[in-house]
């Protein structure tokens, strides 16, 4: 329920932004349109959201400032070079400063300890912009751009299942599809938004088909929450690409040296030799004709060719531009409304 309110979430904050943004600014107080203008929830107005990068980042810095500019406060980015954490400071200590001064954290770590212990002694909410093992709001992205496209992966099964269609969104004012079960087969490096793939699309009732070579199988760590959660009857695991794709309406990949891994780059391209995306080995493997492809970005040709990359099945810039709508959400309810009892039917 919570991974659907989110993506619900999301949807109504880009249909408000988006028509906010092709409003024109009115230019008499008595105007109209200004009667008919709707503001996104300003619920971070006069708060600030502290985005602790130790990594490089383009799409969800991008997200979060302008997401949270849009709900009236703003994200202050403190990139490693800024602060004093990891090298005068403890990550502890640092939590207890940041959440005096800020009303919310936003943090992209090294290895996944260092954003519990965050969160440990913040206090205020912290939320996970990407970790050695898991990159959650990556994947409420993807979900939100596989809904938004479900109508597309098979006509023909798809019908009917309401919503997605931008007839149904003439019809229905939250046209977040719930029902949709798609067969998502993710080809490649077994690292943190595939964990979070694992532990999610099961869940929303889709199957993952994964194929990664025989070394680079997830740790016991994301395992063991993959089995808790009882995804683990939503997933195929193998090696074989071609195995992976076998019905897939959707193909996702991500880099295969993730960051961090620049030392084994050698290493790594001759593991995953024959694991590249492309229209071949889909053909051969038997995805459905009309899948689809989503990658996190950054891409790199090596995990995906360009004639996919770039091909009409692509969604992956659909998928960059949901990373903000869905940041928004998770900032509006998880920082700006989270000691606030949202009435129902607002958020
Ligand atoms: N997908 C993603 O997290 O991209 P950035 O590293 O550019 O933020
Ligand atoms: N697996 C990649 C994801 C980048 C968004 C990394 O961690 O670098």
């Amino acid at each position: 329920p919570q991974i659907h309110r989110l993506l619900q979430h999301s949807h109504f904050c880009k249909q408000i932004t988006k028509a906010l943004v092709k409003t024109p600014i009115p230019t008499t107080t008595t105007s109209t349109r200004t009667k008919s203008l709707r503001l996104p929830s300003q619920s971070l107005f006069n708060k600030t959201v502290a985005l602790m990068f130790s990594k490089r980042s383009t799409r969800t810095r991008l997200a979060s400032e302008t997401s949270a500019s849009l709900l009236g406060g703003r994200a202050l980015f403190l990139g490693k070079e800024d602060v004093q954490v990891g090298v005068n400071e403890s990550v502890r200590d640092t939590a207890r400063v940041v959440g005096g001064m800020c009303e919310g954290v936003f943090a992209r770590v090294g290895g996944h300890e260092e954003i519990e212990e965050l969160a440990k002694y913040s206090p205020v909410p912290v939320i996970n912009a990407l970790s050695s093992l898991w990159h959650p709001t990556q994947i409420l992205a993807d979900l939100l751009t596989l809904h938004e496209h479900a109508h597309e992966f098979n006509p023909k099964t798809q019908k009917g299942v309401g919503a997605g269609t931008p007839a149904d969104a003439g019809k229905n004012p939250n046209p977040y599809p719930t029902s949709v079960r798609l067969t998502v087969a993710y080809v490649g490096d077994s690292a943190n938004v595939l964990h979070d793939m694992l532990v999610t699309y099961p869940r929303l009732g889709h199957q993952l088909r994964v194929a990664s070579p025989e070394k680079y199988r997830a740790p016991p760590e994301v395992w063991r929450r993959v089995e808790e959660l009882g995804c683990d009857k939503g997933i195929w695991w193998g090696s074989d690409p071609r195995e992976a794709v076998k019905g897939a309406d959707v193909v996702v990949t991500d880099t295969w040296i993730s960051m961090g891994q620049e030392a084994e780059k050698a290493q790594r391209l001759q593991d995953f030799a024959g694991y590249q995306v492309t229209e071949a080995l889909c053909r051969e493997g038997g995805a459905n004709p009309d899948w689809k492809f989503m990658h996190c970005l950054p891409r790199k040709q090596d995990e995906v060719d360009d004639e996919v990359f770039y091909g009409p099945r692509s969604i992956v810039f659909p998928e960059a531009d949901n990373r903000k709508w869905t940041i928004m959400a998770t900032f509006d309810l998880l920082i700006g409304k989270w000691n606030i009892d949202i009435p129902k039917g607002e958020a």
